[in-house]
């Protein structure tokens, strides 16, 4: 007999544009669970997904809790976390759902999935299309051809990382660069500055960058505008920019693993020319 206990946790995410964009698993999750919980910002998604969830909750309200005193974003997360935790325990099962990738850039899915399972509960998380996937769409680029790095614009900023101008980098939240306080939704040009001067270290200040916002409904266009390095200062930034930096340099081969790899094919070669 299984020890699972009854309540049930399914994130899901609606993609980036709710027409075409849901995956069909997604959206029977979201007509069949007892309670949707979500946190998707678009309008018309929401208004769709009220209307096929048998009971909603909206989590958008709680972005306000960083206005009181004293609490920031995390706090924001784990309340929201805590409700979809709630209904679990109640024993309902729980669609939670994010827009995007409910798994990317989008920590409370992975909290409330791992607070699921802590507690014996069945958790699991189905792929969504996110903000990268329709940035390799609309743009035209493929990781494969140069590799890429892809994280946060503060965690870039603040941390030791190290880029490879040789790759393709993506650039998470630029519209929220350098904001410690994880109270604000907006950046500003001293914060940019700050950023364009560790990614000079990298890159020429006249290498072109891109600001992408992948439309969200069927009626609105693209954003994917080319900007000089030195000039993201003064650019527009929103929360939903993601900022692509295309290489700058040519790959560098490493000589001595292919001389190793040749070494490997040379020997097996001979051990078969023996046999
Ligand atoms: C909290 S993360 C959510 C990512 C989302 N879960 C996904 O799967 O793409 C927010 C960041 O995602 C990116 N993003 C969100 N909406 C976007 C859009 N319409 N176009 C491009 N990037 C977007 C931006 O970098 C934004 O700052």
């Amino acid at each position: 007999m299984s020890n699972q206990k009854q309540g049930k946790l399914i994130c899901v995410g609606t993609g980036m544009r709710m027409a075409g964009q849901l995956t069909p698993i997604a959206q029977s999750y979201i007509e069949n669970s007892d309670i949707v919980i979500a946190a998707v910002p678009n309008i018309f998604a929401r208004k769709w997904l009220q209307g096929i969830a048998k009971e909603y909750i909206c989590l958008l309200g709680y972005y306000s809790d960083v206005e009181i005193e004293g609490k920031d974003r995390r706090d924001t997360y784990r309340r929201m976390a805590d409700t979809i935790l709630d209904q679990v325990r109640a024993g309902k099962t729980v669609c939670a759902a994010f827009y995007g990738h409910p798994g990317i850039f989008a920590c409370i899915a992975h909290m409330a999935i791992a607070d699921a399972r802590a507690e014996g509960y069945s958790a699991v998380m189905e792929p969504g299309i996110s903000a990268e996937d329709c940035l390799v769409a609309d743009i035209g680029i493929d990781p494969a051809k140069t590799g890429m790095q892809s994280m946060e614009t503060t965690q870039f900023m603040i941390y030791q990382h190290v880029l490879d101008p040789t790759c393709l980098q993506i650039l998470w939240q630029p519209g929220l660069a350098g904001d410690l306080s994880l109270k604000k939704f907006e950046t500003n040009t001293a914060h940019l500055q700050i950023l364009v001067n560790k990614l000079a270290r990298y890159y020429p200040l006249e290498h072109e960058v891109i600001l992408y916002e992948a439309a969200t409904n069927p009626m609105e266009k693209m954003r994917i505008d080319k900007v000089r390095l030195g000039d993201l200062p003064t650019a527009l930034l929103r929360q939903i920019t993601t900022l692509v930096i295309p290489p700058a340099k040519a790959m560098q081969f490493d000589q001595a693993v292919i001389d190793q790899l040749n070494a490997i094919a040379e020997a097996s070669k001979v051990s078969q020319q023996a046999a």
